[in-house]
Order: C-alpha cells, then sequence, then structure tokens
C-alpha cells in the first residue's frame, strides 16, 4: 500500500493525489493509524499546494463514505438544509431555521462547533440552559415530523473524517483552504440527507475566503459537488468585512437571534436572514419567485410564527424557554467593561477588522485554541458602532463581557480592529451575489 510520508511529500511537491491515494488518507486517518502529526503536515501541504477540482470530489466522496448516511425519508415534507461557511456573529441558522420551518419546510439539521475565530451553532445553542444538542435518531425525526426543526450536533458516525479533520483543521491554521472547507462541508451535506442545500458563503476579512474571487471559486466548487449528487444546491455570497450583527459570543448571539425573530434584529443582520431563508422558501417550491418568498418570511417575523417555532424546537431539546423572555436566565459575565469614543473630533466607523473582533471573543473564551478547550458561554462583545455609523465623545463604541480572562487583551484587539476616518462613510451591502 502507501506510505503517508511519500504522500505528504506528493503533495508538498504539488503533485495531484490519485482516487486511491485520497480514499488510503482518509480511511486510514479515521481508524487511527495515521497521527496527527503526519495529518497536519498533510494538511498544511494542501494548504499551499491547493486540491484540484477531482481531488475535492474525491476527498469529498471518501469523507461522505468515512461514515453513515442519513435517510430522511420517513420525515414528509421537502426537507432543506443551510450552512455558512463561517463568520463572526453568524448566528444565522438561529434565525433562519425557524423561520423556515413555520413555513412549512422541513429542518433536520447537523450542526458544527467554532472553527478557528469563527463561532459555531452547537456552542451557541448549549448557551440556553438545559438544551441538549444530541439525541438518537429515533427522537430527531421524530421532532422533525412533529414540529419541522431539530438542530443536533453531527452523530459519530457521520463524516467521522470530517469530525477529526475539522478539529484538527482549526488547531493548525489550515482551515482557509478552497477544497479543505467545499469537501468538509459537502460531505456532511450529502451525508445529512437533505433534498436541498442552501448555503451562505462569507467574503471579507472575517470569514475564511477574504476576496470575492476565492469565495465565487468556492461556492461554484459547493454548487457543482451539490448538483453532482442530485440536490438542488444554491450559495449566496455574502459580506463579512464586519461582525454580522451586533454581538459576538455564544449567548450574547442567541439574545440577538431571538431579538430578530421579534423583529428587532440589527439591520445587516435581519436582512441576510430574511435573504437566506427566502432562498430556502424558494428551493422548496414554497414561493413562485424571490420576492413573494421573501414577503412570506417577512410575515413571519412579524406574525410571531418564527419566533415560536424557536420555543417549540428549544422545548423539545430540553432547553429552558423562558430565555426568550428574560434573557437574565443565561449565565452572565462577572465583568463589563465599555470601550468609549472620548475624543472631540467627529468621526465614522471606516472599518471594523472581523477577524480581529473574533479573535478577541475567542481570547475572552468564547472559542477554542486548543481540541481541548471549554466553551465560556457568557463572555464575548457587542458591537455597538459599525460601519458607516457617527461616533461622537461619550458613544460607546463596543461593549466586553469577560470572565477575566484576558480581557486586556481583548480590548487590545477591538482598539486595533476599529478604524475611524472624519469623512462620512457608505454602509456597506450585505449580500453580493447568488451561484445557482
Ligand atoms: N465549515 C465547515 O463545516 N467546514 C469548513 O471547513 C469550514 C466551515
Amino acid at each position: 500500500m502507501f506510505r503517508i510520508v511519500d504522500l505528504i511529500i506528493k503533495k508538498r511537491n504539488n503533485e495531484e493525489f490519485t482516487n486511491e491515494e485520497i480514499k488510503f488518507i482518509i480511511d486510514e486517518y479515521v481508524q487511527g493509524n495515521i497521527p496527527d502529526y503526519q495529518m497536519s503536515a498533510l494538511l498544511m501541504a494542501i494548504y499551499f499546494n491547493p486540491l484540484t477540482e477531482k481531488e475535492t470530489l474525491d476527498l469529498t466522496m471518501a469523507m461522505l463514505k468515512s461514515g453513515d448516511e442519513i435517510d430522511l425519508s420517513s420525515i414528509n415534507g421537502i426537507k432543506v438544509d443551510k450552512h455558512s461557511t463561517g463568520g463572526v456573529g453568524d448566528k444565522t441558522s438561529l434565525v433562519v431555521a425557524p423561520i423556515a420551518s413555520a413555513l412549512g419546510v422541513k429542518l433536520a439539521k447537523m450542526s458544527g462547533r467554532g472553527l478557528g475565530h469563527s463561532g459555531g451553532t452547537l456552542d451557541k445553542l448549549e448557551s440556553i440552559p438545559g438544551f441538549k444538542i444530541e439525541m438518537s435518531s429515533t427522537d430527531f425525526f421524530k421532532q422533525v415530523n412533529e414540529i419541522g426543526l431539530a438542530i443536533i450536533g453531527q452523530s459519530a458516525n457521520i463524516t467521522p473524517a470530517d469530525k477529526k479533520l475539522y478539529a484538527l483543521r482549526d488547531v493548525t491554521g489550515t482551515i482557509e483552504s478552497k477544497g479543505l472547507i467545499a469537501s468538509s462541508i459537502m460531505s456532511k451535506k450529502l451525508a445529512s440527507g437533505a433534498d436541498h442545500i442552501v448555503l451562505d458563503v462569507k467574503v471579507g476579512s472575517g470569514a475564511f475566503m477574504k476576496d470575492l474571487k476565492t469565495a465565487k471559486e468556492l461556492a461554484l466548487a459547493m454548487v457543482q459537488i451539490g448538483k453532482g449528487a442530485k440536490r438542488d444546491t444554491v450559495a449566496t455570497l455574502t459580506n463579512m468585512d464586519q461582525p454580522l450583527g451586533c454581538a459576538v459570543g455564544n449567548s450574547l448571539e442567541v439574545i440577538e437571534a431571538i431579538e430578530t425573530l421579534k423583529g428587532k434584529g440589527p439591520e445587516d443582520f435581519t436582512t441576510l436572514c430574511v435573504e437566506l431563508a427566502a432562498e430556502i422558501v424558494l428551493v422548496s417550491k414554497i414561493a413562485n419567485n424571490i420576492d413573494e418568498a421573501r414577503r412570506l418570511v417577512i410575515d413571519t417575523i412579524e406574525n410571531g410564527k418564527a419566533l415560536d417555532k424557536l420555543r417549540q424546537m428549544i422545548i423539545y431539546q430540553g432547553g429552558n424557554p423562558e430565555v426568550i423572555n428574560d434573557y437574565s436566565l443565561f449565565k452572565q459575565a462577572e465583568e463589563v467593561c465599555e470601550l468609549v469614543y472620548e475624543n472631540d473630533e467627529e468621526m465614522y466607523v471606516d472599518s471594523i477588522d472581523a477577524l480581529k473582533v473574533g479573535q478577541a471573543s475567542v481570547l475572552l473564551g468564547a472559542g477554542r485554541t486548543t481540541k481541548e478547550d471549554e466553551i465560556d458561554h457568557s463572555v464575548g462583545i457587542l458591537v455597538h458602532k459599525k460601519i458607516g455609523d457617527k461616533v461622537i465623545k461619550g458613544d460607546k463604541i463596543a461593549t466586553i463581557y469577560s470572565n477575566g480572562t484576558k480581557t486586556n487583551e481583548a480590548l487590545e484587539l477591538l482598539l486595533e480592529a476599529y478604524v475611524l476616518t472624519n469623512k462620512e462613510v457608505e454602509k456597506p451591502i450585505i449580500i453580493y451575489e447568488t451561484v445557482r
């Protein structure tokens, strides 16, 4: 057979792997026959010598076959899955999934944990007291049939290869690779068994893809993989040049998602949620065109049905639904530190480096820096001033919620993240385009 060291050298020399070599790497890694240090070296070689289209497809299929594929046929109706490539303050699934399911779409959703500077839906949901992200497949199907929605952790046997690789990439600086991201996301989405897939591909400083060109390449790669597997797949390219909404950190983001379902969310975040939910509604053929889909989505927020759906999901998954009305039921951070603008000159926010804001929240304990790290759900950052906002003396720019861990370092990073100017700045657009 192959020797892993030869395969590391092969990729280091920028040669293309055969399908057999890719299958060997994935099978042996899942079985524990390739140690993390060799896998890390291979991932770094792939980072510098990107996977070809064929390698990406072969890797997706090898990861898909590394575990079980979920059969959703016992769930009635149209099943849609949604996935984001990851950003800062990206709590979109917590809003989009309840909206779509309130409109009749079935979402049997398996979500992930935080990755690098970007948060994960599971970590956010676990900030709700009592909320369980693990359940048997029988209970999972039952819940989706009864209320149309469940968000759980990836079960041990869904793409175990991705589970191991994802955790390793998180701590070895090897996330930002088109082929690795596309195969990671699409192997999971194909294994999860949905009829249609809606992808949110983030672009900008807080995303893994920093520019529109590479993000579009990633979007096209994923749409092609989805279509090849006979799943209707659309990918919306969206702005991640600043944190999405205002909240970054687990319970803070859940609160912002609840506010958004109450119709009181930040403008950029609400716009994005409406658009992605509308894409899900459209792909499910509940609306005839995107305008009608948007209208249905907005009505579902306004009439409270989307918020009810979130409440139902929290109850079914063992969480305390009272958090929806009483945010003090979330674990509270001990320290609250305000970043206040002290100068006389009126300024505008020119840019906010979302990556630095994400890193600051990880420093506070909202994310992991090693595979073993425990998340602190109560810490994070509220960004009060966003790109284009005017700042005058005494204005609060941001608030840090901490439990005493690295508060000053987080504050330094936050200060570095903000760039002010004395010229007016236009608010950035949130949605670039949708690849179908
Ligand atoms: N989300 C995933 O599931 N995988 C990646 O590689 C990046 C974002």
